[in-house]
This record gives structure tokens, C-alpha cells and sequence, in this order.
């Protein structure tokens, strides 16, 4: 028998609490009862995100909401600088192509974070620029931003925006949208949200309303004007995805009893263990500089192929982890600290790693990962 175990970095795993709440007879979705959750759902949002603005909520892949800050902020031909250190930040800009604004592409190796200067200078030498679009996690590099930085500068301009893909980050690490200014932050519900996947969701300032109100774009299901009147009764503009607002109630509820500071600091502490283990492997950190909290990206081993060692832990172990994409393939391989998990799944993590780089003939000392994450988490 093999046990399944997902550390992938999105879905997550789902807790049998949450999965049950799902499975209870299905609602109407106009009616009170659905009402009630919908504001409960709504604040307990807010409270995840640190802000007394609006967080709009989708029947989407996080993409839905990612779509929805470019098509409700630029108008055709608006310019938007567009951080790409990694195929999320790529997806920015391709959506802001698509909507016909002009992306200004800031190209950062894959693995490490945008310097904040670099935007200043940007904006600076335009101030026409509509929108700043970066990733707070950029999954695919395992890579964090800088977003307190990058918030303090394009906040001194009253025509430019910032957007966060938070779709790895709200919920892990601290994004508090309210005092650092974020305009726009999207989430997914498959990541920090321990969700299967289906809802997105995005928090809008005051400022970034009124991109929206003065966006022309052509939209319908991403009107996200009718969708905070909707929300305004506690309701949506169109059929929610019911069962997965039941289960998010029930996530938020663990969240609030948890409080978002033993929150983040858990996660760290996973991220924190994780990375010492594979250091303590013989292994390279992706992203040794400013890693996230929500994924590892580690570097295979000198000569081989990293996709292996997905293959041997999903074949061997029943463990799902994730690879590396686009010029990353083969080079390095991917671990979630984000779901329903806990410190001991994360020493199974790097226990499977550990088996999984000896079975593979490499000359790793067994045990030594495990060691070097136990050191953290006794101490967290
Ligand atoms: C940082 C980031 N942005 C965007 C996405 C896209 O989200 P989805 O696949 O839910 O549309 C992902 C998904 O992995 C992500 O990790």
C-alpha cells in the first residue's frame, strides 16, 4: 500500500473537517442561509487580508482574478510595468497584451527578486505608467518579493497602481493590504486556503476603485463593479461555487483560531526547516536570497535530471511534489509548506526526499535532512 501525500504547490491538501463541511447537502444560493455565509465568508477575507476595503470572491482559478486586474484597471494602449522573474510574472504581461495595454517588462533572472530601485527608476522616467503587476510569490522560482518596498514607491504616484499576485502568499506571509497600500491582491483557493481549487479572490482599495470606474474595457463574469454591489447584499452577481464558500467558512474559522501571526510564523518555520534540510543534503537553494515561505525550489543534484526525483517520489512514495517549468525543467524540483499541513508532514518530506537522492545512487547521509529540520521546528 502507498499512502498519497500532495506538496504540490497548489492544490494543497484538504482537511477531512473542511471536506466534510463540503459534503453536506448542497444550498440554494439566493437564500438566507446562504446570506449568512456569504458575509461571514467576506469578513473572515478581510481579516486574511488585512483590510476594512473590498475582497471580491470568484468561481474561478486564481488566472480569473489575475484577468480581472488587468481588464477592470488599463484601458487599451495604458502602459504597465510588469515584474517577469518566473511564468506567473510572464502571465501579466501576456493579459495586459491581451487587453491591449502596453507592457513594460522587467526582465529578472529566474531565482532572484526584482530590485525595487529599478521600478522607481521606471516610474520616474514615466509617471504615465498606469499599474505596477508583480508577484508577491512567484511560484515557479520560489522567489518573494519585495512588495513593502515596492509598495512604498508607487504609492508617492497618485496615477499608478500596484497589483499583487498574493496567489501563493495571502495566507502564508504577512501581506497586510490596508498599511503597506497594496491597491489590488489576488488569491486562489487551492494554495494557503487548504481549498480545492475553484475560488479566486481579489482585494480592491479605494484608489484602485477608481481605475475601475474610469476602465472602459469590455467585460462580463470579471465586472468587478457588479460584483462588490452584489456582495454589498451579501450575495453574488452570479451562481457561487456554494460548497467551496462552505469550506472556505470553515478554513477561515481555523485561520481566525489560529491568529495570522502564529500563521505566518508556522509557515516559516516549515520553509525554514525545509530549506536547512536540503542544505544539509549537499543540495542548492533556487532561490537562496529571498526565498518564500510557501515553496521551495531546490537545485538537483550536479548532473541530473531534477525531474527524476519527482518521478521516483511519486512512483515510490505516493508523494506529489512539482517540477520545474520552462528553462527551470529538469534543473530543479518544487515542495509546498502551504495546506493542511503540519511540521511532521514536512519531516516526511524531507525524509521521502532523502530516500528518494540515495535510491537514486546519490551521496546523501541519511538522515542528516531530517536532523536539520527537527533543529527548527523543536525551536519553533
Ligand atoms: C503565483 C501564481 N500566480 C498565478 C497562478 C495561476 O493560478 P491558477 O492556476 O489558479 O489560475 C498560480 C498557480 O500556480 C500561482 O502560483
Amino acid at each position: 500500500m502507498i499512502k498519497k501525500r500532495i506538496y504540490s504547490p497548489g492544490p494543497v491538501d484538504v482537511s477531512p473537517y473542511t471536506s466534510l463541511e463540503m459534503a453536506r447537502p448542497i444550498l440554494h444560493h439566493r437564500t438566507k442561509e446562504f446570506e449568512a455565509i456569504v458575509a461571514e465568508v467576506v469578513e473572515g477575507l478581510k481579516y486574511v487580508f488585512q483590510t476594512k476595503g473590498d475582497v471580491l470572491v470568484f468561481a474561478s482559478s486564481g488566472t480569473g482574478a489575475m484577468e480581472g486586474a488587468v481588464c477592470n484597471i488599463l484601458n487599451p494602449g495604458d502602459k504597465a510595468i510588469c515584474v517577469r522573474g518566473g511564468k506567473f510574472g510572464e502571465r501579466w504581461s501576456q493579459l495586459v497584451t491581451k487587453f491591449g495595454g502596453e507592457p513594460v517588462d522587467m526582465n529578472v533572472p529566474w531565482g532572484q527578486a526584482v530590485d525595487p530601485a529599478l521600478i522607481e527608476s521606471a516610474l520616474k522616467a514615466d509617471p504615465s505608467i498606469r499599474a505596477v503587476y508583480i508577484q508577491a510569490s512567484e511560484t515557479s522560482t520560489g522567489v518573494a518579493s519585495p512588495v513593502k518596498e515596492i509598495a512604498g514607491i508607487v504609492r508617492k504616484y497618485e496615477g499608478t497602481i500596484l497589483v499583487v499576485d498574493g496567489i501563493t502568499a495571502v495566507g502564508v506571509m504577512n501581506l497586510p493590504v490596508d498599511e503597506w497600500g497594496l491597491d489590488i491582491v489576488v488569491g486562489g483557493s487551492q494554495k494557503a486556503w487548504r481549498l480545492p481549487p475553484g475560488l479566486a479572490f481579489a482585494s480592491v482599495s479605494e484608489k484602485a476603485w477608481g481605475f475601475v470606474e474610469k476602465c472602459t474595457q469590455p467585460r462580463y463574469y470579471f465586472d468587478w463593479s457588479k460584483e462588490r454591489k452584489a456582495l454589498g447584499k451579501n450575495t453574488t452577481a452570479y451562481t457561487p461555487a456554494v460548497s467551496l464558500f462552505v469550506g472556505l467558512r470553515q478554513v477561515l474559522a481555523e485561520i481566525r483560531e489560529e491568529g495570522l501571526d502564529a500563521l505566518f510564523a508556522r509557515s516559516a518555520s516549515y520553509a525554514q526547516a525545509f530549506r536547512a534540510a536540503m542544505v544539509a543534503l549537499g543540495l542548492r537553494l533556487f532561490a537562496p536570497d529571498s526565498p518564500s515561505d510557501s515553496i521551495t525550489a531546490v537545485l538537483g543534484p550536479e548532473g541530473m535530471d531534477a525531474g527524476l526525483i519527482v518521478k521516483h517520489l511519486a512512483s515510490k512514495y505516493g508523494i506529489t511534489i512539482a517540477g520545474g517549468q520552462d528553462d527551470a525543467k529538469g534543473k530543479i524540483f518544487r515542495v509546498s509548506h502551504m495546506g493542511y499541513l503540519d511540521a511532521l508532514d514536512m519531516i516526511t518530506a524531507v525524509a521521502a526526499v532523502e530516500m528518494t537522492l540515495k535510491e537514486l545512487g546519490q551521496p546523501v547521509e541519511l538522515g542528516a535532512g531530517v536532523r536539520a529540520a527537527q533543529e527548527i521546528l523543536v525551536q519553533a
